[in-house]
């Protein structure tokens, strides 16, 4: 410990003790005037903010992104030109869980990247799955209450979460995803990320695509099984962000390869599936991937609050050359995040160190809890007459796209192959293996312990939807269980 300087107080001055506080006499009453204590508890009773909505538990570290590949036709991101190296952040997080829950527990895991480019922060917020669970913004927040606590107990039930999923089957196949084997990775290190919605890129010659980045495991994709999960939510609950830290520590830099799949702009409309639907991927036989490049962490965080707890990543981030999609999922998520960052992190969360760009900024913001940057007295208005251009570009915007209709509330229009269970089928069926399945059918069985009717009716009937065999796998897995624990008793009795 000896490189570092002896204590002050906040003002600079130096502490007379951490030790003991000011009183009157030995044994006599406390003085208010001790510094030293009173803004030694004043600080401690004010160290919590709130955690993250969701995705509250989680670690990350900073590292390199370089091109390695020529993209540069589908676009000019100064970031993804050939042979470009950018500084980046990730943090992987889980999303139910709470600060402290253990990072073992069977969930989607978080994969958000911050790129420091030298056009402005480009911020990829993805998960370790290509899909979600529902696609309307509408009931994102309905589906995180029901993975979280009920209201009564503040325990986390399965009633709840199936509750939810069965009257949502635009869930199946995320589900099927979160059930299967990679609901529950090894580690951050051996897991891909994805970023799930589709995006826009733009070139030099202002031609449009869609895309969907998908970054893959250097280290292999590795997961646990549900005993193995169990034993160490109870024996290492950091079980995840340890391995990430001392893999770092020992220089152990893991890494992953950045590939995409494009689209080219006009294909959107008559592909067979929706691609903007967040429920559904892109076939890799009509869409192959193709790389870009790598990144690689080597760096660890100094200060896991100022730099980790303190991260702000947002979809909204993006940079020229990149854009959004009309997904109405990502287009409310660009509102969603810099909202809860204000409230998490106060109105000038972008000037703290983690989230500010690589090259300054030049905004009219002002004031506001916590400013430190500022422009001087330069004019914080705009038209001005003294010379901070302001900008005004009319027309359409090289990011965006055509639309057109009344206002509605609708779900998206279905294109050929779209359902809510094909692909969900596809997975359980023809990517999983046998060994796979049975381990989804047990999981799932494994879930239904507080399960009661109708909802238990309901998820034989989901499964069964996505995949006859697995369906029925589940509710005869369910009915001799409970035979086993009360023969006879039939199980709808049981959990009336
Ligand atoms: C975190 C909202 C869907 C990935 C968050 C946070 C909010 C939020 C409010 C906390 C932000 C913070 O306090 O810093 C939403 C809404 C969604 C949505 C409204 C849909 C309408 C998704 C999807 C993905 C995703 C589809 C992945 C593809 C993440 C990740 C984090 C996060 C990775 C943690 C970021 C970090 O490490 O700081 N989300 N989310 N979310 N979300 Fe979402």
């Amino acid at each position: 410990m000896s490189e570092f300087s002896a204590g002050t107080h906040e003002n600079g001055a130096p502490r007379e003790s951490d030790a003991h506080s000011l009183s009157l006499g030995a044994n006599g009453p406390l003085m208010l005037h001790d510094v030293a204590l009173v803004e030694k508890l004043a600080r401690f009773d004010r160290e919590r903010i709130p955690e993250r909505s969701p995705h509250a538990k989680g670690s990350g570290a900073f590292g390199e992104f370089e091109v390695t590949e020529d993209v540069s036709a589908y676009t000019k991101a100064a970031f993804l030109q050939p042979g470009a190296k950018t500084r980046l952040m990730a943090r992987f997080s889980t999303v139910a869980g709470e600060l402290g829950s253990p990072d073992t527990w069977r969930d989607v895991r978080g994969f958000a990247l911050k790129f420091y480019t030298d056009e402005g922060n480009f911020d990829m917020v993805g998960n370790n799955t290509p899909i979600f669970f529902v696609r309307d913004p509408m009931k994102f927040p309905d589906f995180i209450h029901s993975q979280k606590r009920t209201p009564d107990s503040g325990l986390r039930s399965g009633n709840m979460q199936w509750d939810f999923w069965t009257l949502s089957p635009e869930s199946a196949h995320q589900v099927s995803y979160l059930m299967g084997p990679r609901g529950l990775p090894r580690s951050w290190r051996e897991m891909n990320g994805y970023s799930s919605h589709t995006y826009m890129w733009v070139n030099e010659a202002g031609e449009k695509f869609w895309v969907v980045w998908h970054f893959l495991s250097d280290q292999g994709v590795h997961n646990m099984s549900n005993e193995e999960a169990a034993e160490l939510a109870g024996t290492d609950g950091d079980f995840h962000r340890r391995d990430l830290f001392d893999a770092i520590e020992r220089e152990e830099f893991p890494s992953w390869r950045v590939e995409v799949q494009i689209m080219p702009y006009e294909e959107a409309k008559n592909y067979r599936f929706n691609p903007f639907d967040l429920t559904k991927t892109w076939s890799k036989k009509d869409y192959p991937r193709i790389p870009v490049g790598r990144f690689t962490l080597n760096e660890n965080p100094v200060n896991h609050f100022a730099q980790i707890e303190q991260a702000a990543f947002s979809p909204s981030n993006t940079v020229p050359g990149t854009g959004v999609s009309p997904d109405k999922m990502l287009l409310a998520r660009v509102f969603s995040y810099p909202d809860a960052q204000r409230n998490r992190l106060g109105t000038n969360f972008n000037q703290l160190p983690v989230n500010m760009p690589a090259i300054p900024t030049n905004s009219y913001d002002k004031e506001g809890a916590m400013q430190f940057h500022h422009s001087g007295n330069a004019p914080v208005y705009a038209p001005n007459s003294y010379g901070r251009s302001y900008a005004d570009t009319q027309g359409p915007v090289d990011n965006g796209w055509e639309s057109d209709g009344t206002l509605v509330r609708a779900a998206y229009t279905l294109h050929a192959e779209d359902d809510d269970f094909g692909q969900a089928h596809t997975l359980v069926r023809e990517v999983y293996t046998e060994e796979e399945r049975q381990g989804l059918v047990e999981t799932v069985v494994g879930s239904l312990t507080d399960v009661e009717e109708p909802v238990l009716s309901r998820v034989f009937e989901y499964w069964t939807k996505i995949d006859a065999e697995v369906g029925a796998a589940i509710e005869a897995a369910y009915r001799a269980g409970l035979e086993e624990q009360v023969p006879g008793l039939d199980p709808v009795e049981q959990t009336a």
